[in-house]
């Protein structure tokens, strides 16, 4: 059995593939003079940020770290926690965060909050995803990608309970 057998595709891989050239040329007419340290939030964000940074032509890095908040279920705790920190010096470096998707808020709040105070040249948020109807903190997404309804999504990088991350589309897992 396939695993995404019965699962209804919300977001194509073509259309995934467009999206990333779009924010790609956003971020390029951005970035390119700047040396930007992108950090991508483990996991979700890995095949995103792997499908972005090779539409980007010019010199960057690259870090991660890893949050908790959902735990191991659909529903967030509303507490964030670094369980693996950065490598690299935040200060006075251009910096843009790649998430996967915005769903409260808590998450992105917490980190943005947490690399300000690490006093970087800039700092900017790239989101695939955007749940806004769900939001309970306010988050400003500077590079969007699609805006999604209030369903729980698998895919392109997104789990539940870490299946499905190796999903080419995004699908809904709950109707
Ligand atoms: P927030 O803190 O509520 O904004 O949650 C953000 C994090 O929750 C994302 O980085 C995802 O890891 C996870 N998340 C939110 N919505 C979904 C979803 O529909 N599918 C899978 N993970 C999700
Ligand atoms: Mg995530």
């Amino acid at each position: 059995m396939n695993t995404q057998e019965g699962l209804r595709v919300l977001v194509s891989s073509k259309v995934l593939a467009s999206t990333v050239i779009r924010l790609a040329a956003e971020i390029s007419r951005d970035y390119r003079e700047k040396n930007p340290l992108l950090i991508g939030i483990l996991t979700g964000s890995f095949v995103f940020m792997a499908d972005l940074i090779r539409q980007l032509d010019f010199p960057l890095e690259l870090d991660f770290v890893r949050l908790t908040s959902y735990g191991r279920s659909t529903q967030t705790s509303g507490c964030v926690k670094i369980v693996q920190g950065l490598r690299s010096l935040v200060k006075s470096r251009h910096v843009l965060v790649v998430e996967d998707i915005v769903d409260t808020g808590t998450t992105l709040a917490f980190l943005l909050d947490y690399l300000k105070k690490k006093k970087p040249a800039s700092l900017k948020l790239c989101a695939l995803l955007d749940k806004p109807s769900r939001r309970r903190v306010p988050v400003t997404i500077d590079y969007l990608g699609i805006n999604v309804p209030d369903k729980f999504l698998v895919g392109y990088g997104l789990d539940c309970d870490e299946k499905y991350r190796n999903l080419p589309d995004i699908r809904v897992l709950e109707e």
